[in-house]
């Protein structure tokens, strides 16, 4: 078995964010959408919706949701899971100490 190693890389104060917003970090390997929610939780998706691709970081962000810019499929913050398809997007773990956000690069850049 593969052995991932972690590695929390900082990307930035929350507030960096906007709230219902979404920034996003490229590794090696995919671009990851890190999403604020309007209560201030922090979500760390692949950038690119199951259905056709569309940057997810580009939705709409309602609750701990986020609609997909390009034909509306919503997809469940902390699982990744579609709630109307048969589809899930990859979630990657994030931590928040002292208002930054940390995602753990060791699983992001992971195949
Ligand atoms: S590409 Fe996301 S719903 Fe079609």
């Amino acid at each position: 078995m593969h052995d991932v190693k972690t590695y929390w890389f900082d990307c930035g104060p929350v507030t960096a964010i906007p709230l219902r917003g979404a920034r996003t970090v490229v590794t090696p390997r995919r671009e990851i959408a890190v999403f604020r929610t309007a209560n201030n939780d922090i979500f760390a998706l692949e950038n690119k919706c199951p259905h056709k691709g569309g940057p997810l970081s580009e939705g709409i962000v309602h609750g701990h949701k986020v609609a997909c810019p390009l034909h509306n499929w919503v997809f469940d913050l902390e699982s990744g899971e579609a709630l109307a398809e048969k589809a899930c997007v990859r979630t990657f773990p994030v931590k928040i100490e002292r208002g930054r956000i940390y995602l753990d690069m060791g699983v992001a850049a992971s195949g």
